[in-house]
This record gives C-alpha cells, structure tokens and sequence, in this order.
C-alpha cells in the first residue's frame, strides 16, 4: 500500500510563511515525485491559499478537526462539507491535543469521524497512551478501547486512516523503540479486523517526535504506513527528508 506522511502543522502559521513553505514542498514534489501520499493539514485560514499553492504538485490538503454536524449554530466550528469545499482530502479528528484541550470522548471522535466520512473525506482517527498508561502496561488495552469506541464501523480504507500517537512521544523528542512501535502496530491491525472492511488496506500511521534522523527506522517497522508530524512539518527540509525516507 502506498505511505501516507501527513504535516499537522497545528496553530502555527501565517498566510506568507505557510504559502511559501507550501510552494517549496509543491517544487520539491514536482522535481521529484514522492513515492508516498504527502498531504498537509494546516489552520484552517490557510486551507484556501495552500490549496492554490500545492496545486498541481500531487500533495493533498486536510483539517485538523471537523465538527459532528455539517453545518448550523456552532460558533467558530468547521463543518466537514466546508473543509471539502475548501479542497480537503483528509480530516484529522481526536488528536491527542484535541482529546485533551477540549476534552473530547471517544464517542465525540467516532461522531466527527462519520461526519467527515459523510462529506467524503477521508477520517484520520488518532489514538495513543499516555506515560502513566504505558508505565502501567496498559498500552495495547488502552489503545483497543480507544480504536473500537472511536472508529465508526465498517469503514474502508478510503474513508479511515488510524495515526497511533503516544502521548508521552508528541513533540517530546522521544520515541518508543522500533519493536514497541511494532508491537502496538500489530495489536491495531489485529483489533481491526472486528471494526473495519478491509483490516488489511487501513493505513496505520506512526505519530510522535518523527525527523529524519529517525524516520527510516520507523518507517520501516511491519505495519507503519506512513507518519504524522508536527513540528518537522514546520520546516521543508525536514519535512521533505521525512517523506523520501517514506519511499
Ligand atoms: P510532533 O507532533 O511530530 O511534533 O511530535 C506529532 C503530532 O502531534 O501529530
């Protein structure tokens, strides 16, 4: 199955900073074509101007959150047809920030997840422990729950990505080792099968402190297939090694 490295640039940018690290990343991918799927999900007042950007260049656009409804009295919501409308692929829901910030519940994320899917985006459902949690072995138990109560079911790999991101490991500078990420990674898989249509082609994204220092090792562990980043995606160089490091 073809890699998927996603950019969660999260609240960081304005438009001349994010349109010109977005027609860097455009040049780069039409120099050279990335052997994965490269999609950027940036703050939502950016979506306009980078879908101009990227154009042409194959690399695609998500949010970072989408509300349940798709439209209606919900100040400062983004529905998903609108982010579809903006030139969206993709929508990010229950990030770890998201989970906590705004204390948003699984069935919260399983609800987004179907509105997005419904406006025909693809939902990039996100999951992980916390360091209490992995310190008390609760890591996999702790990861099924979270992926049956927030995946809607029957999805298919057009509609749900899975991003496994520990907690402990977001913009940290730490990582679980290549066979604890494996270990996770095939505990998901497995999980999948009850919750999906086809376990097999759902792509399981690794998230937490990935560079290019340390994405080939981690893209090359069973079951990775592909990466979120965060703070690498902020910088075009890195991003761009991450991705490559992907093919
Ligand atoms: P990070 O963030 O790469 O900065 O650790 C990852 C994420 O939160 O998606």
């Amino acid at each position: 199955m073809r890699k998927l490295v996603a950019g969660n640039w999260k609240m960081n940018g304005l438009t001349a900073d994010g349109v010109a690290l977005a027609r860097d990343l455009a040049a780069r991918a039409k120099a050279t074509p990335p052997a994965c799927e490269v999609l950027l999900c940036p703050p939502a007042p950016l979506l306009a101007p980078l879908a101009n950007a990227i154009a042409g260049s194959g690399i695609v656009l998500g949010g970072q959150d989408c509300h349940t409804e798709a439209k209606g009295a919900h100040t400062g919501d983004i529905g998903a047809p609108m982010l579809k409308d903006a030139g969206c692929a993709y929508v990010i829901v229950g990030h770890s920030e998201r989970r906590h910030d705004h204390k948003e519940t699984d069935a919260l994320v399983r609800a987004k997840a179907s509105a997005a899917v419904a406006a025909g985006l693809c939902a990039i459902v996100c999951i992980g422990e916390t360091a209490a949690e992995r310190s008390g072995g609760r890591t996999e138990a702790v990861v099924v729950r979270q992926l049956q109560a927030s995946l809607p079911l029957r999805l298919g790999p057009a509609q749900l990505v899975v991003a496994y991101e520990p907690v402990w490991a977001i913009g940290t500078g730490r990582t679980p080792t290549p066979p604890e990420v494996a270990a996770v990674h095939a505990r998901i898989r497995a999980a999948l099968r009850d919750l999906v249509a086809e376990p097999a082609g759902i792509r399981i994204l690794y998230g937490g402190s990935v560079k290019p220092a340390n994405a080939r090792e981690l893209m090359t562990v069973a079951d990775v297939d592909g990466a979120l980043i965060g703070g690498a995606s902020l910088v075009a160089d890195e991003f761009w090694a991450i991705a490559q490091a992907c093919g």
